[in-house]
This record gives structure tokens, sequence and C-alpha cells, in this order.
């Protein structure tokens, strides 16, 4: 390499070095009071050379046992605030839910999202957004019959597509994101797909390649250092994914353009292409393409990917400790029979809606949450932490709290049981955050993981493939921005 290679890339070191230690000074000229403790950290990376890059949660349990449950940490320039335990994530996303509410700014989001949308916006956008994305979500039958009758038509489907393997050996992962994403796309465009469309296999594996880049080592990097681009690739795909979904979003609202009749509004789409139209030439509108863009893109990915892992890791579970999956279908035999398992059931079937809520405890599908920012100064536990702090509400830490849980690292339906098997509430069982920005699809979720588990576990028995015993079942995760479970096979052995 010659100098006059290397010279714009030291240019380019030194103009880093510089910006961050600026960052760092502002940081400190602003930062009063008692900041939360946390271990020391070394220039330009901070702590990023204690961290476990692909499972940074586990460090972070490590590292409150030294500091407490309100501690920092520094990724690069940025520091991070935090909170782990029950009682202190309850304290603040709950107790000072205001405080609390915002997102922090995410380079690779700020390029492909503009802050727009609903999940990773903030202020005014953000509540406008949210306020909108929930009530149309329930205008179009969240939590009601219209959405039962659509899971209901979409688990005979996907029970046909699996009765068609004849137990052998499959990988169910895209059918089952096929599945679910054909919920939330009835919603969002007012129709289903065939699981075999090759428009819709497309879109699916693009979302789905996202969220795994976006946990990977290479991208938080790339969050830290974004001037680093250029020796990282993954950042590009994620870019040229998002760049495809988007086209794919466009070509489908200007369809539903076409044919928009505001006394017949068909989807959430309709929805807010008439409010777009009411707005019209106003300045400062929030209906405008990039918000409408946003929002489907991040109901989709969200509405698809965290459901459907759910599942398979639900499936996994089943798989690993039969017993479970035996008393499982003895209370659907006794409760529904060979009717089609529906949402008043679940009321009957407390080992059941156990097991559900098990899977989602044990699963801990995103350990750290989404990143908050706090919305203004606030002192918090003794602590004083300013306007604009990340901050990392460790869901991990609540769901496997030693506090809360009887056999916290265990999977334990029993957890959710009282002494005469009726199902009991857990204040812990936080899989869908707390406070403000509390998931937005929590009622449409859980009736989706109802339905969907009691309908597969009626129709089939699942085991693991031949050759593979319970013991070689893996449940370590796989590297993705969520937990998801490592790929397996398993059979599916029809019941009838
Ligand atoms: C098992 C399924 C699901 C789990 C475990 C889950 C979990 C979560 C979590 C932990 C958050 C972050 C909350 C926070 O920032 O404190 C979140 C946010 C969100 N989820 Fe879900 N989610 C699930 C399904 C869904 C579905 C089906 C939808 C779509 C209808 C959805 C839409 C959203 C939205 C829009 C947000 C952003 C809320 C905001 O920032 O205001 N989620 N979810």
């Amino acid at each position: 390499m010659d100098w006059v290679s290397i010279f714009p890339v030291g240019l380019l070191f030194i103009l880093m070095l510089l910006l961050i230690l600026k960052r760092q000074h502002v940081w400190k000229s602003h930062t009063k009071g008692n900041f939360p403790p946390g271990p020391r950290r070394l220039p330009i990376i901070g702590n990023l050379h204690i961290m476990d890059m692909k499972r940074p949660h586990l460090t972070m349990l490590e590292l409150s046992k030294t500091y407490g449950p309100v501690f920092s940490i520094q990724m690069g320039p940025r520091k991070m605030v935090i909170l782990s335990g029950y009682d202190t994530v309850k304290e603040a996303l709950v107790n000072q839910a205001d405080a609390f509410a915002g997102r922090p700014k995410i380079p690779i989001l700020e390029e492909t999202g503009k802050g727009k949308g609903v999940i990773f916006s903030d202020g005014e956008n953000w509540k406008v957004m949210r306020r909108f994305t929930l009530t149309t979500l329930r205008d179009f039958g969240m939590g009601k019959k219209a959405i039962e009758d659509r899971v209901v038509e979409e688990y005979r489907c996907l029970g046909d597509t699996i009765e068609a393997q004849q137990g052998k050996p499959l990988e169910i992962t895209l059918m089952m994101n096929a599945a679910v994403a054909n919920i939330i796309v009835s919603i969002l465009l007012g129709k289903r797909y065939d699981y075999e469309d090759p428009t819709f296999k497309k879109l699916l594996t693009l979302v789905h390649e996202n969220i795994r880049l976006f946990g990977s080592p290479s991208l938080s990097i790339y969050n830290m250092f974004p001037v680093l681009g250029f020796l990282l690739k993954d950042h590009k795909t994620f870019k040229q994914n998002v760049k495809e979904i988007n086209a794919f979003i466009k070509v489908t609202f200007i369809e539903h353009l076409k044919v928009l009749d505001r006394n017949d509004q068909r989807s959430f789409i309709d929805t807010f292409l008439v409010r777009q139209q009411e707005e019209n030439g106003k300045a400062n509108g929030y209906f405008h393409n990039e918000n409408l863009t946003a929002v489907v893109r991040s109901l989709f990915a969200a509405g698809m990917e965290t459901t459907s892992t759910t599942l398979r890791w639900g499936l996994l579970l089943m798989m690993k400790y039969p017993e479970i999956q035996k008393k499982v279908q003895d209370e659907i035999e006794q409760v529904i029979g060979s009717n089609p398992p529906r949402i008043e059931h679940r009321t009957q079937m407390p080992y059941t809606d156990a097991v559900v809520h098990e899977i989602q405890r044990f699963a801990n599908i995103l350990p750290v949450n989404l990143p908050h920012a706090t919305t203004a100064d606030v002192t918090f536990k003794g602590y004083f932490i300013p306007k604009g702090t990340y901050i990392i509400p460790l869901l991990t830490s609540v769901l496997h709290d030693k506090s809360q849980w009887e056999k916290p690292d265990m999977f334990y339906p029993e957890h959710f049981l009282d002494a005469n098997g009726k199902f009991v509430k857990k204040d812990a069982f936080m899989p869908f955050s707390a406070g403000r920005r509390v998931c937005a699809g929590e009622t449409l979720a859980k009736m989706e993981l109802f339905l969907f588990f009691t309908s597969l576990l009626q129709r089939f028995t699942f085991h693991p493939p031949p050759g593979v015993s319970i013991s070689d079942l893996d449940l370590s995760p796989a590297i993705s921005f969520n937990i998801i479970p490592k790929p397996y096979k398993m059979c599916a052995v029809s019941r009838s």
C-alpha cells in the first residue's frame, strides 16, 4: 500500500477521533450530579472490549451483579444506561413513563427511515403515528372476531401445508413466517398471499434477513462508528433490502390509490391514504408517503418476525418436553375436541394458556428490548440521567428475575398456575415491554399465539426427525437482533 492510498484513510481516522473526543466533551459538560456507575471505559471504544457483541444481554446481566440495577456502559462514543430487574424496569417504564418514552437515533435506521413511522420515531411524529396505528389496527379487527376469523382461515392453510409433508422432516421457518405475515398483511393490504407467491416469498426473506443483520456485530459497530461504513458490508445489504421493501410498498399503495373509495376503506393503507387526502395542502402534516412507507414496513416486520419466532420456539420446546405436549393435547381434546380452536376456549384451558405464556417468558425473544431514550433530565433511584440518554430496559432481567420466578432458567409452565391448576397472571411477564411504548400489537400477537399453537397441537404431534434424540435438541439461540432458535427440522405426525 503506498502513501497516496493510506492518506485518506488516515485523515478519516483522525477526523473520527476528533469527533469522538468532542462528543465526549459535550457529554461531560452537561452531565450534572451522579451519573449511574459502570466499568472503566477505554478511549474511543469505551467498554466495547468487554462486551459479548453477539449476545450483549449476557454481558449486561453480568455487569448488573457488580454495578447494581441502574448502571452505565459506553459503546464507542455512546453512553447507555442499563435498567435491570423487574422493580427497576417497571419503575422507569410505568411509574416514570413519559420521561422514559423516547427513542434514540440509530444511524442505520436514520439513513433508511429518517426517523419516520412508529417504532423508531420520536416526539410528535411518533405520537400521531402511534395513535393512528392503534386506532386503525382496532378498526380493522385487532382483538375482535374479524381478525379471529382470519387467523382461523390461516391456521387451516398452515395445517394443510404441513400435512402435505406426510410426517417427513420439515423446516418450518418460511411457512410459519408466511402464515403469520398473512394476518398483518390482511390488515395492511386487505388481502392474503399464497405461501409460494414469489413476491411474498421475496418480501419475507428480505424482512427476515434485515432483522438478522440488525443484530449482527458488524451493524452494531456501524451504528457506533458510521464513518467505518466503507469497511463493513452488512449495512449496504441492509440498505439495499430496505430499498426493495420500500419499492414493493410504493407500488402497492399506488394500486390502492387508483381504486380508493373513502366510503369503503378496505385496509390500513386505504385509511392512511384517506387521511393523507384530508390533510392535503396542510404544512407540517404527518400523513405523507415517508410515514406511510415506514409504518407499513415496520408493522410488517414487527407483526411477522416476533410471533413467528415465538411459535417456532414453542414447537421446539414441545419436542423437547413431550410430556408437556401431551398435557396440552389432552386439554385440547377435553375442551375443544375436533372443533376449530377459538379465543373463547382460552379461559377454559389454563394449562395451554400457561404453556403459551411460559414459551414467551422462556424464549425471551427481545432480551434487550428496543432502545429507549429519556425525554427530559431525570432523577432516577438517586442517579441523574440527562435528557436524550440511550436507555436499555433489559427485558431478559425481568423475564428471568430470580425474585419473581421460581425456576427462572427452566421451562416451567407452573410459573403461571396456582396449586389448583388455575391460570395466574404475573406482573413480571413483560415480553411486550410496558409503559408508553408497550408493543402496539400485543392483543393481536396474543390471539395469534394461542390460536396457531392450539390448532397445530390439535392436528399434529411434533417429534424430532429419525436419528435425532430429545437430548440432541439445542435450546441455545442463533445470532440475530431477536433471540431465534437455531434452524431445526421436525416431523409433524398427523393425529387424525
Ligand atoms: C410475540 C409477539 C410480539 C412481541 C414479543 C413483541 C414485543 C415488542 C416489544 C418488546 C416492543 C418494544 C416496546 C418498547 O419499546 O418498550 C414492541 C414494540 C412494537 N410492536 Fe411488538 N411484539 C410482538 C408482536 C407485534 C405485532 C403482531 C405487531 C403488529 C401488529 C407489533 C407491533 C409493534 C409496534 C408498532 C411497536 C412499537 C411501539 C412504539 O414504539 O410505540 N408487535 N413489541
